[in-house]
């Protein structure tokens, strides 16, 4: 599917993304493992969490929609899972495979995992090493690639420093862990999102959080009390938004409830540093996460460096990150962020593949990029999505700021994360 989308000068209006991604997974994974019936409202109904959801289904849980992104799932309790009749296809979710590798390594049954082509080609050795170590029988294509076929079996703990700065990583262990009656020890080289330890204590389970590591005591009767949660807006679908206000000439956009835990947060820091005004408002806490409302004002922009402990608490918005460096004034380096090669693409060449076309002077560094800004942009060409959503839509808003627009080959792929993207744009575009 091939979307166009021209300049717009005044970006304005009130508006509210979907439900945070991330949440909206752990919300089903763990609301099917709690011993009850739990409520999620506002879970993002995009075809990533659908595919967690359908495979919770499979695995014998019930869920109810009650009405858009309203749920009702009744959970069967850590034992309760039951065989599935066939493969589980996670589709292009990353967190759906790698959560739930840990998750059903420790059942008494056999399960199958696949996804897309591009999941298909994504590193899950990361997961199967500690996992297996932790005593599971995963099986892989060559190299660890999918699809994955597990062979459920009592595990053990493990005193694990991860390899990179991994929420997918940390979770898969942590799901693994719950099934071990002894000590699990998860040492994080930087910190990333922390929602599976924010929601398993929220659901009664004893976890220690320390400056670089995640404890899940020792303990033989765990178990998770169901939940009610209100899922607030996904942040790195409102990074979306919050560039196109900020690269604008003129309007201001207000987007509401918007989740800014400290651990997925960066980009506004990366946007102030950056010059952008965007003020956080009727800052609350719901379900343990931390939400506010966001007004954004064009700004005029000045490159930066980004590096470090930062990138993972913003490893998903480096894509918009490099089109606010395309406007702003000067140059913008991005460091230590070679975990981008192995997102749905290796996001730094697809960047720059594309920035390039349209005569952007950007370097691919093996670990990030380096942008130098223009004034001006004159589009009229065709780019690709590389079938990653983040990169679809880090292009589109790319097009607001150029004189002929742009068209984007491979669009669809937006529905994963994103699925009223081209109507809630149309709606603030002036
Ligand atoms: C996610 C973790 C991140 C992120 C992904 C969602 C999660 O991946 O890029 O979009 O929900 O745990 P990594 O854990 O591989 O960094």
């Amino acid at each position: 599917m091939v979307l166009k989308i021209n300049r717009a000068r005044k970006i304005e209006g009130e508006i509210e993304v979907p439900g945070d991604k991330s949440i909206s997974h752990r919300s089903l994974i763990l609301g099917a493992l709690a011993e009850g019936e739990s409520q999620i409202k506002g879970l993002l109904e995009g075809e990533d969490c659908l595919c967690t959801l359908k495979i919770m289904q499979q695995l014998g849980v019930e869920i109810k929609k009650e009405k858009a992104g309203r749920y009702l799932v009744k959970g069967r309790g850590l034992n309760g899972l039951q065989e599935a009749a066939d493969v589980l296809d996670c589709g292009n979710s990353g967190t759906s495979m790698r959560l739930l590798t840990g998750l059903l390594a420790a059942q008494d049954f056999y399960s199958v995992l696949t996804g897309d082509k591009s999941l298909r080609k994504r590193p899950m050795a990361r997961i199967i090493n500690p996992l297996s170590s932790m005593g599971a029988q995963i099986y892989s294509r060559k190299k660890g690639l999918a699809p994955l076929t597990i062979l459920g079996t009592q595990l053990t703990s493990i005193e694990y420093e991860l390899p990179v700065a991994s929420a997918q990583l940390k979770s898969s262990i942590l799901l693994g862990a719950l099934y071990s009656p002894k000590e699990t020890v998860i040492i994080e080289p930087a910190i990333s999102r922390d929602h599976t330890e924010k929601m398993l204590q929220g659901a009664g389970i004893d976890l220690q959080i320390e400056a670089d590591r995640v404890i899940l005591p020792a303990s033989c009767q765990r178990h998770l009390n169901p939940f009610q949660i209100q899922i607030p807006g996904d942040i790195s679908s409102a990074a979306f938004f919050i560039a196109a206000a900020l690269l604008a000439e003129k309007g201001e956009l207000l987007i509401k409830n918007v989740g800014i835990n400290q651990t997925r947060s960066g980009f506004l820091e990366v946007a102030a540093a950056m010059g952008g005004q965007i003020e956080i408002l009727n800052q609350t806490k719901a379900a343990g996460e931390a939400t506010a409302d966001l007004l954004i004002k064009p700004s005029q922009l000045k490159g930066i460096e980004i590096a470090g402990d930062l990138i993972p608490r913003l490893i998903d918005e480096i894509p918009i990150i490099a089109v606010l460096a395309v406007f702003a004034e000067g140059k913008t380096i991005i460091k230590d962020a070679a975990e981008l090669r192995v997102k749905e693409t290796d996001r730094i060449s697809a960047v720059a593949a594309e920035f390039k076309k349209l005569g952007i002077k950007i370097t691919e560094n093996p670990d990030g990029m380096e942008i130098q800004g223009v004034d001006h942009l004159t589009g009229g060409v065709k780019v690709e999505s590389y079938h990653d959503h983040r990169i679809a839509m880090s292009l589109a808003i790319l097009a607001l700021r150029t004189c002929d627009g742009l068209t984007i080959a491979g669009s669809e792929i937006i529905k994963t994360s994103f699925p009223d993207f081209k109507k809630l744009l149309e709606k603030v575009m002036k």
